[in-house]
């Protein structure tokens, strides 16, 4: 079920060669939208998801969010991405065993190699029907070529008030979350 990408800097699959993008010097990228990469994962929360008091495990939730976020980037990338940070990943309430779990990631922002997807979790009570927010996060996830070197990203188009709201808040977040690591100096726009 889980897709692994904690792989060591340097150790690349073989795979990932000739998954690059090879771009001619002054030569541009097509942007693409945030409907273009928009990515949703669905499943059933089951008994072997638990942790001991009877409800789903974060790290379960956790991985379906990584997950989905990475889907959404990598579609974006159309290259190999890894997850450089989360931010904000936030549970609201319990999940329930037998609730179906739905982990809905899109592109809030693409940065020259970076992007932050914003993730949302929702749950469905199948015996009502009942929908739930139940948990959110926002990850910035890096495109790499083959040698595993951070490598450039379409730019996203921006269609609808929504795109541009969570593009900006995109770029608010980026800006404190490298002046916590120390890279104050670089700008969201490079
Ligand atoms: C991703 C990685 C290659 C970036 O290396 P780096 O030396 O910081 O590379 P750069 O300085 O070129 O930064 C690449 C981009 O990431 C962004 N970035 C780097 N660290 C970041 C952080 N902590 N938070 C947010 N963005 C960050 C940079 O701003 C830059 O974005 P931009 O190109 O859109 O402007 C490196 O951190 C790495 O390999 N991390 C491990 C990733 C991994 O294995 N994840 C799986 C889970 S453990």
């Amino acid at each position: 079920m889980t897709k692994l990408h904690f792989i060591a800097r340097r150790e690349y699959p073989a795979a990932w060669a000739g998954t690059r993008t090879v771009l001619r010097i002054g030569e541009a990228m097509d942007a693409k939208t945030v409907e273009a990469s928009r990515s949703v994962i669905s499943v059933v929360a089951l008994p072997r998801d638990s942790n001991h008091y009877g409800f789903v495990y974060g790290g379960t939730v956790m991985g379906l969010v990584d997950q989905a976020a990475y889907a959404a980037a990598i579609r974006h990338a159309r290259q190999p991405v890894v997850t450089v940070c989360v931010d904000h990943l936030t549970f609201l309430r319990p999940i329930h065993i037998g609730d179906v779990i739905t982990v809905r990631a899109s592109v809030n922002y693409a940065g020259r190699t970076s992007m932050e997807v914003g993730v949302r979790v929702e749950t469905e009570r199948l015996e009502t029907g009942a929908i739930e927010h139940v948990g959110s996060a926002y990850l910035t996830m890096v495109a790499l070529d083959a040698q595993g070197t951070p490598t450039p990203v379409p730019p996203l188009a921006l269609e609808t008030t929504e795109d541009h709201r969570r593009f900006r808040e995109a770029q608010e977040r980026r800006t404190r979350q490298l002046a916590r690591v120390g890279r104050a100096a670089e700008t969201a726009d490079g």
